[in-house]
């Protein structure tokens, strides 16, 4: 089984998914960036912000290494991976806000219905799910007006190592236009990533400026702020 075939096992992918109104306050959107722009969201996992924002006249585009199962699968592990969260969280209940979610019962009532929203929107729009690797694209330079990436970079970065980080940049920038949003800036233990000045240099160098911004949402403690990345 060739590298690429083996991270596409279903098992090794987490699927689980936010809704639109979380995308919006974790990447600080408008309506106007949301109805106007044309936007890649990737990864997207099993999220309804293509779901929604296209329902409201939107154009965005969602690509995962997730895509490469069917709809069907990916509903039958996304229960399972939602159980999975949910024990997880009950375990360590303190490393997270519950204001926007009131409970573990809310939060999993809210991760079941944008699971079905996905899955119910792939289905009738396979060509707003697009399949990829990471840190590759299957997109022309400058696709995209807009790329948000939520819950990966940063994220994963106790396995994910720095050169990973760059190259994925590197690639969601060849395909954007004007700007890229990065949310949060802390690994799953609330820690800020470490090569963070460098990763900023690196961008520079490459021409494009970069600011860290505060935003309206904070479930996971600290996991409260997003790089944009963005043509000076
Ligand atoms: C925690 S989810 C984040 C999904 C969404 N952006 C969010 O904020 O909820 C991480 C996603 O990364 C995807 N993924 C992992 N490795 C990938 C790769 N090399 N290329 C593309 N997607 C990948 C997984 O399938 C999963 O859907």
């Amino acid at each position: 089984m060739s590298e690429v075939r083996q991270g596409l096992e279903l098992p090794k992918v987490i699927v689980i998914g936010r809704t639109f109104d979380e995308y919006v306050r974790m990447l600080d959107l408008t309506m106007e960036d949301v109805t106007r722009l044309k936007i890649l969201d990737v990864p997207a996992g099993a999220c309804s912000f293509a779901a929604e924002a296209n329902a409201m006249g939107g154009s965005v585009t969602a690509a995962d290494i997730a895509y490469y199962h069917s709809s069907d699968d990916l509903l039958k592990k996304g229960k399972d991976d939602i159980g999975l969260a949910i024990t997880g969280i009950s375990k360590v209940m303190e490393h997270y806000k519950w204001d926007y979610f009131r409970d573990l019962e809310a939060l999993e009532r809210h991760r079941l219905q944008v699971l079905e929203k996905f899955a119910d929107h792939r289905k009738a729009s396979l060509e707003s799910y697009v399949p990829c690797v990471l840190p590759e694209l299957p997109f022309a330079d400058g696709e995209f007006d807009m790329t948000v990436s939520a819950h990966f970079l940063f994220t994963y970065a106790d396995r994910l190592d720095h050169d990973f980080h760059l190259n994925t940049i590197r690639e969601l920038l060849r395909v954007t236009k004007k700007e890229v949003r990065i949310f949060p800036l802390v690994d799953q233990t609330g820690h800020k990533y470490g090569k963070m000045e460098s990763l900023k240099e690196f961008i520079q160098g490459l021409g494009w400026s970069t600011e860290e911004r505060d935003v309206p949402y904070e479930f996971q403690r600290n996991a409260n702020s997003m790089l944009r990345i963005f043509q000076p």
